[in-house]
């Protein structure tokens, strides 16, 4: 596999060509950035604890049945994956109520979400990413809506695998945010699945141990990182 010319660069990881069309590589970069990319900074090794942290999800998702993108690790801030044409579209899937869902509604941080909420966010920075639903998706063309019902069922069997996941570690999953695309006409997990596009909290404390230590000037973000990969069994020194 030849790497060749970058493709896209996004605000925390680039996209590089192969000689294979259907591969591309993924850098995990140290630059961090919230709120639309209005606060960006760079973070020490966070691009190797966030590709090695997607790596070792992404594998256990695959194993759960989920499809992904991920193919292999390449190096410490690399991966192989699938290219996959990808609706602009999030899903948000919250266990316990945070972040946007406190400000739009009003509701008490923590409220723990029975069942858990599914949202759907459109993705652009410009617009700040609003709030969208599934007869927007349809009628816009964004994905059509039997891809976005396996995509929306998708997004809530990782709640089943990775809520377990976290809980042994000693953390509780709050929230997180998907992507997909089409691959060959399946419907694929695509992006990341890291500390940046989820919320932990530690199971006893409740203290944030995710970008909202970022986004709130916390301190010690990716010391945070490296311990949860630590309570789910990552070895970053692999
Ligand atoms: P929110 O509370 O800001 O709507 O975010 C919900 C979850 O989705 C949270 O874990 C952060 C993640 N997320 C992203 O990673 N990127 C985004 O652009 C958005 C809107 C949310
Ligand atoms: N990832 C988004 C951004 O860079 C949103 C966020 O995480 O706050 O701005």
């Amino acid at each position: 596999m030849e790497k060749r010319q970058e493709l896209y660069a996004g605000k925390a990881k680039s996209v590089f060509r192969t000689d294979d069309p259907d591969k591309m590589v993924l850098v995990f970069r140290d630059d961090t950035s919230a709120f639309d990319g209005k606060k960006i900074e760079q973070l020490d090794r966070k691009g190797m604890v966030n590709n090695k942290f997607n790596a070792f999800i992404m594998t256990k998702l695959q194993e759960a049945g989920i499809p992904t993108h991920f193919e292999k690790l390449l190096s410490d801030t690399e991966c192989l994956v699938k290219c996959l044409d990808m609706m602009p579209v999030e899903c948000v899937v919250r266990n316990v109520a945070a972040g946007s869902l406190c400000r739009r509604l009003g509701v008490e941080e923590g409220t723990t979400l029975t069942p858990p909420t599914f949202e759907l966010f459109l993705k652009n920075d410009e617009l700040g990413d609003p709030m969208i639903n599934e007869s927007h998706v349809e009628s816009f063309g964004w994905a059509k809506a039997d891809d976005l019902a396996k995509a929306k069922e998708l997004t809530y069997k990782v709640n089943h695998v990775l809520k377990e996941l976290f809980a042994q570690g000693g953390m509780i999953l709050v929230d997180y945010k998907l992507e997909f695309g089409l691959f060959k006409g399946e419907v694929v997990l695509g992006d990341e699945f890291s500390p940046d596009g989820c919320r932990l909290w530690d199971a006893e404390t409740k203290e944030k141990l995710d970008k909202d230590r970022f986004r709130q000037g916390l301190g010690n973000v990716i010391e945070s990182y490296e311990d949860i990969g630590r309570r789910i069994g990552i070895d970053f020194d692999a």
